[in-house]
């Protein structure tokens, strides 16, 4: 890589996705001398938050309360979450809805024109803000126009961060990769905001776009942060099989059907509720996630799923929901159906399976972003501040990178000011020198993967991957996850020795492919640490050799370090404020 100038801003942000251009904007208001930067692997409207579909969650209306919803996100959570953080997040929610829609967000209207919302699984009130079934497109857009008018912003667009610069314990700035010119730079900061995103491709079967690769969360583990709560895996009950392209909550919402292969609403058989014609909060089909993707397992196990060549599935109903309906609500939904299955809703069933789609888990932050290390940031998926403990709703996501993310804003300029002089972040002679390093350690990167060699970058990542689902899918033992930890170790070990085949600088994605998983290797390892050290079941961790929830030794977050040797596991206690542990009930 050649090394390039030193650059130095205020404030860096590393991912340019809604959590990242709402910390930027938050910065931004409250200091406009402060010069900020966003590094984003890819543009930021090619952001994975554009691609959330069904909607974002906040008290809309007076049947509606700030309690209700923090309780449905505490309960949803399996008592997992940090109570003082979803009591904020549920004031601040509705806040930044709103504050979108004075930037020009177009939510969905009733014909009164008041703001339309609609229901979502694990929720007892109608809250789900939505812009038709395109609300991250939307979402992303707004703060997308709104940072633009901010001069003091400079954007970094497809940079790759490699390497967060700490010097005495406090994060300097990082070093990126310009993908078009394989320039490398030092980035100085006084303080740093990672918005990456979450890291489903770790795993085969994903709704999570090509780049969520857990770039950010493996910067931080490695730099000396922690990551909390890595078991919790989401599954998301409605994919596309073979794509992985995620079919919205939003279908449920309006009245959308879950079948087994003999027709049958099966959700009934796993304590859920009755079937009824019409949706019912928190029943059936508008049960929590991580629910509905384990009945999915039973009905497999059953003999109950339809075969197909790219595996098992269900079937999502939504014909009798009516064209109309369906054009005016789901436009998407039909849309993706058409071009990536070859059917039409209006008409035909829509096959479906359970998918990973969120990391409940990620780099540990307290309530305003702070990751324990000073001048590091966190927030959006990559971080876990928690709201989410084991099973996040859906529709919490949007509100909670808006949240968080003017959060870690507000919170990384209050620092910036602490850290004395005026002026962006300098150098100091440690620093310099980490730099330089990181740029040589790239430049043999690059030489010593031209090496012949029998172990290619896509074969480990795809081993890693089926790795990672046959270890620690929806259900684990000990058994499979230390059968995983034995196999992340030995691809680990291939990856050292892996060859590319791209041996230029401009546009190299064969390298950055080889940075990414090196940074997956060591998330997929966070993750079967955390649950091999998790003897329960809860929400999202389900296993069949501790098939009980167990307060007792579990009502904690795990906590994982990295150690000379490897991941090390510790637990932190969780935070209650009104709501003690309690039995979680759907349907009834
Ligand atoms: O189903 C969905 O539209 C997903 C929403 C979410 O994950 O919040």
């Amino acid at each position: 890589m050649a090394p390039g100038p030193v650059a130095a801003h205020d404030v860096v942000i590393v991912g340019g996705g809604g959590a990242g251009l709402r910390a930027a904007i938050a910065i931004a208001e409250s200091d406009p001398s402060l010069s900020i930067a966003i590094v984003s692997k890819v543009y930021p409207m090619r952001s994975h938050t554009v691609s959330a579909e069904g909607g974002a969650a906040a008290v809309a209306g007076d049947d509606d309360t700030f309690d209700e919803h923090a309780y449905d996100t505490v309960s949803g959570s399996d008592w997992l979450c940090d109570q003082d953080a979803v009591e904020a997040f549920v004031v601040e929610a509705r806040r930044e809805m709103l504050q979108l829609e004075h930037w020009g967000c177009p939510w969905s209207r009733r014909d009164d024109g008041r703001i339309a919302v609609r229901a979502f699984g694990g929720m007892k009130k109608k809250r789900t803000w939505f812009a038709a079934d395109k609300t991250g497109f939307h979402l992303l857009h707004t703060l997308f126009q709104t940072a633009l008018s901010y001069s003091e912003l400079v954007r970094y667009d497809e940079w790759f961060a490699t390497k967060l610069l700490v010097d005495d314990g406090k994060v300097r700035g990082v070093v990126a990769i310009e993908l078009a010119t394989g320039r490398t730079e030092t980035i100085l900061a006084k303080s740093v905001i990672v918005c990456t995103g979450g890291c489903g491709r770790v795993f085969p079967f994903t709704t999570n776009a090509a780049i969520k690769t857990g770039d950010g969360m493996a910067l931080a583990y490695r730099a000396g942060a922690a990551l909390k709560d890595m078991e919790f895996v989401q599954y998301h009950p409605t994919g596309l099989p073979f794509t992985g392209i995620l079919i919205t909550e939003a279908t449920r919402a309006e009245g959308g059907w879950l079948l087994n292969k003999d027709g049958y609403r099966y959700l009934q058989d796993y304590d859920l509720g009755k079937p009824t014609q019409e949706p019912v909060l928190r029943s059936m089909e508008l049960g929590p996630r991580d629910r509905l993707s384990q009945a999915f397992v039973h009905e497999l196990e059953k003999g109950r799923t339809v075969e197909t060549p790219s595996g098992p599935v269900v079937h999502l109903d939504l014909r009798h929901l009516g064209e109309d309906l369906i054009n005016l609500k789901l436009p998407f939904v039909r849309e993706l159906c058409t071009n990536y299955q070859n059917i039409d809703p209006v008409h035909e069933l829509i096959p479906v399976r359970p998918v990973v789609h969120y990391m409940m888990g990620g780099i540990h932050t307290d309530i305003n972003g702070y990751t324990g290390m000073p001048g590091l940031y966190a927030a959006g998926e990559v971080a876990c501040v928690s709201i989410n403990g084991a099973n996040r709703l859906g529709s919490n996501s949007l509100p909670e990178l808006l949240v968080f993310g003017a959060r870690a804003g507000a919170a990384a300029a209050e620092y910036v000011h602490t850290q004395g002089s005026s002026g962006p972040g300098s150098a100091t002679a440690a620093v310099e020198a980490q730099g330089r390093d990181e740029q040589q350690r790239l430049e043999r990167e690059l030489a010593a993967r031209q090496e012949p060699s029998k172990y290619r970058i896509a074969d480990i990542r795809v081993a890693m991957q089926d790795t990672m689902e046959a270890g620690a899918g929806i259900y684990r033992d000990e058994a499979s996850m230390r059968t995983a930890a034995d196999r992340l170790k030995e691809l680990r070990e291939q990856f050292g020795h892996a060859g590319i085949d791209d041996h230029s600088r401009t546009f190299n994605t064969d390298l950055i492919a080889s940075l990414e998983l090196d940074g997956m290797l060591d998330v997929a390892e966070c993750i079967v640490a955390s649950a091999l050290r998790r003897e329960e079941s809860r929400g999202a961790h389900q296993r069949t050799d501790y098939p009980k929830r167990d307060d007792e030794r579990y009502l904690a977050h795990s906590v994982v370090n990295l150690d000379s040797d490897g991941p090390r596991v510790s637990y932190q206690p969780v935070t209650i404020t009104r709501w003690p542990p309690a039995e979680r009930v759907y349907g009834r």
